[in-house]
């Protein structure tokens, strides 16, 4: 695994591997067990839309692996304007380690990683947020447990990026999962034929609805985002209309099984798509969830950078 692009492009293998190391690193942190798995790496963080967790999670992650993060807004690195993507992917492959990208178009991240000869992580497009799905996946098997055999997962909201991994972590480890989302909004074409293939492979069902109701009737967990993502501003009144009916509300989840869980991946605007009684109720997971964010991408960073680093630690300790 050069990248961490995008969950289909994994194993179900890969993917296991990097949730144990996260339990692990999990443990390790609460536990305040010393290690430095990323000694002296470092990692460059072009950030060319807003962000609190991912920014933040990552800086902390490199710094408790002994790394460093370095932080480029894209006012200072004006990537594709003040310089063409494939310089500063080359560019930044000579002092950092790896290079991580939040951005609009996906076709971006993928110019970066054609030419960057370190890894390169998509820490959100406007087609996919592999870090978040992988963290909810964690945090899903952490509240329901390993054996997810016949468990439901329902996301009601955008066919968006964040739904798009979302479908693509299911199908790697094994979750139903029941997406609706209102007419026109549905998630695209092509990530559903993927996740649908790895689905298949893994005996799971992935169902795409437009019906808010079935999607929450029995299940074990209920995710929701925001209506209109970052660079759909313009967007917002007419969605707020269109999507009146997915608010995830004490009605709704009153269908759901009792020991339900409630995760979003934040920033949550409420009383828009999750009402307060819901957010900040007793099955709203979600500061866990983002907390998860931190023990998973360390994971990641650890595959990517340091696997053998981490192996020499293990066998010299
Ligand atoms: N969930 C998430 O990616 O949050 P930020 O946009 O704050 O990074
Ligand atoms: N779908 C949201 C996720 C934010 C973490 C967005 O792209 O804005």
């Amino acid at each position: 695994m050069k990248d961490f692009i995008s969950i289909h492009d994994l194993s179900a293998r890969q993917v296991e591997e990097i949730l144990n190391l996260a339990a692990d690193l999990k443990d390790k942190q609460k536990n305040k067990v010393k290690h430095e798995y990323l000694w002296a790496k470092s990692l460059a963080m072009i950030f060319e839309k807003p962000s609190t967790r991912t920014r933040v999670s990552f800086e902390v992650g490199m710094w408790q692996l002994g790394g460093l993060a370095i932080n480029l807004d894209q006012e200072a690195i004006g990537l594709g304007t003040r310089e063409s993507v494939g310089d500063v992917a080359r560019t930044l492959s000579r002092f950092a380690d790896a290079i991580l990208i939040r951005t609009f178009a996906h076709d971006k991240v993928s110019e970066l990683a054609k030419y960057a000869s370190v890894p390169v992580i998509n820490a959100l497009s406007d087609l996919l947020h592999p870090c978040q799905a992988l963290a909810d996946v964690f945090t899903v098997i952490e509240k329901k447990g390993r054996d997810l055999k016949g468990l439901k997962m329902a996301y009601i909201g955008d066919g968006n990026n964040v739904c798009h991994s979302l479908m693509s972590a299911s199908a790697k480890v094994g979750i139903n999962l029941t997406v609706a989302t209102p007419r026109g909004y549905e998630p695209n074409e092509k990530i559903v034929d993927q996740a649908f293939a790895d689905a298949r492979k893994a005996g799971i069902e992935i169902d795409i609805l437009n019906d808010p109701v079935i999607a929450a009737q029995g299940a074990d967990v209920i995710y929701t985002d925001v209506w209109t993502s970052m660079g759909q501003e313009a967007e917002s009144r007419k969605r707020k209309a269109e999507f009146r009916d997915f608010q995830i509300n004490s009605a709704l989840v009153g269908l759901a099984k009792p020991d339900y869980i409630f995760m979003h991946c934040l920033p949550a605007h409420r009383g828009e798509e999750v009402t307060d009684q819901v957010i900040d109720g007793p099955n709203s997971v979600v500061f866990d969830q983002a907390e998860n964010r931190l023990h998973v991408q360390k994971a990641i960073l650890v595959k990517l950078l340091g696997d053998k680093q981490l192996a020499l630690y293990l066998e010299n300790r």
